[in-house]
């Protein structure tokens, strides 16, 4: 979709870091916003950072917040239904919500499983669920952007319920792609890979939920890593946002941020197909 001007976006994980900066992206291109998170305090703070109406670039009515759970599939269907019900029309979905843990695989709970992937896949599972026929249904263009994540194509040391949750949105849009080629249909599909970016993803246990809270008792050097490794990130979520929106317009469906993690991806495939033991990643 090269034009975007006037059409609608559905953002989740809206209220913070790369969704916020997305959603931010999509009203400067004219788009008129849906945006939906568990933290509703998180949204109504990126409301308040949109720029204000009155000139064409930015004459999108105003933006919907929707309180939304992504890892439940009745959170999401509500969520389709009220942004269809108040604009008639969904263009650009970004699944984009996700969270973070780290630590050994073997020490790794049933809590931390449950919870990444129900937000990290089944919140992506949902969306394509909830929105992609409704969209298949009006025959025009449209776009749906995954996040995944560099995770979603290396194996990183102390992330492998990280790792497996993006790993599957990968292979989740790559099928959505030919899927959708075999119907035929005009919609277009991006899988959005970033590397480190200074976000909230270091904290992502603020929005874990109290059934779920049990966390991987040898957690914490990994979080650190990571908490470090987000806070030198290269690009801001700003980049991100601003390059996704270009891969968009190119109907891009790699959309890797940071090609300095793109030899890695190559060392993987390499020992793959040469079929030599995995060398990890990480310095
Ligand atoms: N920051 C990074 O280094 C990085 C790198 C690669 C990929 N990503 C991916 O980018 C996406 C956005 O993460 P971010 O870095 O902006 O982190 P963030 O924590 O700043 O934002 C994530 C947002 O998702 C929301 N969220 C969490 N659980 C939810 C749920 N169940 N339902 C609805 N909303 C929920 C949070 O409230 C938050 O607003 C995630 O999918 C993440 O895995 C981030």
């Amino acid at each position: 979709m090269r034009e975007l001007t006037g059409k609608v976006a559905v953002v989740t994980g809206a209220a913070s870091g790369i969704g916020r900066e997305i959603a931010l992206a999509c009203a400067r291109e004219g788009m008129r916003l849906v945006l939906a998170d568990l933290d509703l305090a998180g949204l109504d703070a990126t409301i308040a950072l949109l720029p204000p109406a009155g000139n064409a670039a930015s004459a999108a009515a105003a933006p919907l917040a929707v309180a939304c759970d992504v890892s439940q599939a009745d959170s999401v269907e509500r969520l389709a239904r009220a942004s269809f019900d108040a604009c008639g029309d969904v263009h650009l979905l970004f699944n984009n919500a996700g969270v973070a843990v780290g630590g050994p695989v073997w020490a790794a709970t049933i809590e931390d499983w449950q919870w990444s992937l129900g937000v990290n896949l089944m919140g992506v599972v949902h969306g394509i669920r909830s929105f992609v026929p409704r969209m298949l249904e009006r025959g025009a263009d449209g776009h749906i952007v995954n996040t995944a994540s560099v995770a979603g194509f290396i194996s990183v040391p102390g992330s492998a319920v990280y790792c497996a949750s993006k790993h599957a949105v990968v292979t989740l849009s790559e099928c959505l792609l030919h899927d959708l080629a075999l119907a035929k249909s005009p919609l277009a599909v991006s899988v959005l890979a970033p590397a480190f970016v200074d976000t909230g993803i270091a904290d992502s246990a603020r929005n874990r939920p109290a059934a779920l809270a049990a966390t991987n008792p040898l957690a914490g050097p990994f979080e650190a890593r990571m908490r470090r490794a987000t806070r030198s990130g290269r690009l801001t979520a700003a980049d991100v946002a601003r390059l996704t929106i270009e891969g968009v317009k190119e109907g891009r469906f790699y959309i890797i941020p940071h090609p300095v993690i793109l030899p890695s991806i190559e060392t993987r495939a390499r020992e793959i197909l040469e079929g030599r033991t995995p060398t990890s990643p990480m310095p």
